[in-house]
């Protein structure tokens, strides 16, 4: 088999064969195909598209190009759960304690932030002492014994997909929904659960601006996931706003505290309700509006705020941020971020939004930046208030002074008042089952 044929096979809309795609993955991971044969046939594919066999073939061979965590000593459904990346986005902090608590099995790999996204992993490293470096078997015992952990990933997950997105990134080709498809799906299939739960994203915030993209990609996810054996259902949610109030890491970690207690922003609460009713529902817990019933009580009733409790202190943390969340690091400046004028704040560019809590320390302009766990940026006003001129819409923190004008300046551009309120959309857009 030659790379170059299965390179114009690609180009003039031919169909790849399982044999031709499996060859192409080896070759990827065993360094025998050329970066510039690689990066032609992912230009051809983002051009010439996939059909379902093919991206499910791609997504197959990706998932088996490395290690496959074994989640198989962990009696009953594991349910996994992925976002497709957002801001201000604490769902896992939130949704994995209240599955959880009502006894479903998580085991969550989970990942760094990346420009203007964030990361789960970064966002519990922002609590003192909290390990996210856990081995195979302290991960899996972790779960068997309290039912729940959160760790960075480990051992050698999709390989494949490690190469070809480092090559998408600088070849124009990270935008085309089977690649991205198989991105995702590759890594969820490594990491082992039972069941998928698909939090796809749209907006501005997002990789997907349109509903049109987001539902091709919830379909196509789902049908990788369903036709790999997995149970898997896409949750399409809005992303043209933040994500509660908080972005940052410690300042979500304090959120996501509040949420567990009862005490959060509606529409992140709403939000993990139905993720949460929706991994339930796979793991067999009953019908969806129940298992949204028994989301609810979990948090109404301080269940699932404990299993928090229990993970922060399984996984070597300061379990006492939840009783006192001042305990978690603190920025050393804050300032007010007021309105220019007077009005309905129509709308906060969520990847706007992203870039200025960067720019004060709480992300990564590149994957070796440090990141301050204590800045990011919390919001006092939320897109459909009223705000008069110069009243503050959000505040700003950061460990210098001198990082707040970089990101007043991105700011400026992020938030847009008007005359009128805008329209109300519903967060939870569609579910693709
Ligand atoms: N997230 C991934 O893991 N891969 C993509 O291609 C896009 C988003």
């Amino acid at each position: 088999m030659r790379m170059v044929d299965i390179i114009l096979k690609k180009r003039y809309g031919g169909k790849l064969t399982k044999e031709e795609i499996d060859f192409f993955v080896k070759g990827v991971v065993d360094g025998s195909i050329p970066d510039y044969q690689i990066s032609a046939l992912l230009m051809a594919i983002c051009l010439k598209g996939m059909d379902d066999e093919e991206t499910l073939n791609l997504t197959l061979a990706m998932a088996d190009s490395g290690d496959r965590v074994d989640l198989s000593g962990i009696p009953s459904v594991k349910v996994d759960k992925h976002s497709t990346g957002g801001v201000g986005d604490k769902t896992t902090l939130i949704l994995a304690p209240i599955v959880a608590s009502m006894g479903v099995p998580v085991a969550k790999m989970s990942g760094r932030g990346l420009g203007h996204t964030g990361g789960t992993i970064d966002k519990l490293e922002s609590i003192p002492g909290f390990c996210t470096e856990l081995s195979q078997n302290d991960f899996i015992n972790t779960v068997k014994e309290i039912g729940l952990a959160v760790a960075g990933q480990t051992g050698n997950l999709a390989p494949a997909d490690k190469k070809l997105y480092a090559l998408r990134d600088v070849t124009g080709t990270v935008e085309s929904i089977p690649l991205i498809s198989a991105s995702i799906m590759s890594k969820k299939l490594a990491a082992g659960a039972d069941a998928i739960v698909l939090d796809v994203k749209v907006g501005s915030g997002a990789f997907m601006k349109t509903l049109d993209e987001a539902r091709t990609l919830a379909r196509t996810m789902v049908k990788i996931g369903n036709g790999a054996g997995r149970k898997t259902v896409a949750v399409i949610t809005d992303m043209d706003r933040p994500l509660g109030k908080a972005v940052g890491n410690a300042l979500e970690v304090k959120e996501a505290i509040d949420v567990l207690s009862g005490k959060g922003p509606e529409d992140i609460t709403e939000i993990c309700i139905t993720l949460a009713g929706k991994m339930l529902e796979l793991a067999g817990k009953g019908d969806f509006d129940k298992c949204v019933s028994m989301a609810r009580e979990a948090l109404n009733d301080g269940r699932a705020l404990d299993k928090l409790r229990q993970m922060i202190r399984a996984q070597k943390g300061l379990e006492k941020v939840i009783d006192d969340p001042e305990l978690l690091p603190q920025a050393r400046f804050v300032k007010e971020y007021r309105a220019a004028s007077g009005g309905y704040l129509k709308s906060i560019i969520s990847d706007k939004l992203g870039t200025a809590s960067m720019l004060l320390g709480a992300g990564r302009a590149t994957k070796e930046s440090r990141i301050d766990p204590a800045a990011g940026i919390v919001l006092i006003k939320k897109p459909g208030d009223r705000v008069e001129e110069g009243e503050p819409i959000m505040i700003l923190h950061a460990d210098s002074e001198d990082l707040f004008e970089g990101s007043v300046s991105v700011l400026n551009e992020a938030v847009v008042i008007s005359d009128a309120p805008p329209e109300e959309a519903p967060l939870v857009i569609d579910i693709i089952e």
